[in-house]
């Protein structure tokens, strides 16, 4: 079982690669945007997260205030990202600004992670 939560734990790491990945990608093209692969990378991270969540057959002692802002965080980081390719679609793009948060909040849910026990 615990096998199997790693396993799981690295899909989760795996989805956070793409999502960050894809940010610092039109970060460094000067693009700004949201995409469609941090969409996927959010998804991953999110199924992987909450499955992360299930006992594994052990007594874990979760840190759920931990966790309840991770996932807070998460559907911001999504509904900026849905807004973001939705407005940019129809030639109004979000500020530039909202583009920053959106890294700043996946590396704060990362920092969350790493950080806090
Ligand atoms: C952008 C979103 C997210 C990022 C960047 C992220 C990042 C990470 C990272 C880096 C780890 C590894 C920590 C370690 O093992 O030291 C981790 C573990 C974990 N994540 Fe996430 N995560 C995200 C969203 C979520 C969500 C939405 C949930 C639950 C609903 C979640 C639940 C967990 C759990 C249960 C663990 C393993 C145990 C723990 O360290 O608390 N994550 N996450």
């Amino acid at each position: 079982m615990e096998i199997l939560r790693h396993v799981v734990l690295l899909v989760h790491l795996v989805g956070f690669a793409i999502l960050f990945g894809a940010w610092v990608v039109e970060a460094a093209a000067r693009r700004f945007q949201a995409t469609r692969l941090m969409d996927l990378g959010l998804l991953i991270a999110f199924v992987a997260g909450v499955v992360l969540c299930a006992p594994f057959g052990r007594d874990y002692d979760f840190n759920w205030a931990k966790i309840g802002i991770k996932l807070g965080i998460l559907v911001v980081i999504g509904a900026l990202a849905g807004i973001s390719r939705s407005r940019a679609k129809k030639n109004t793009p979000l500020p530039t600004w909202t583009f920053w948060l959106i890294g700043a909040l996946i590396l704060a849910n990362a920092a969350l992670a790493v950080i806090w026990r």
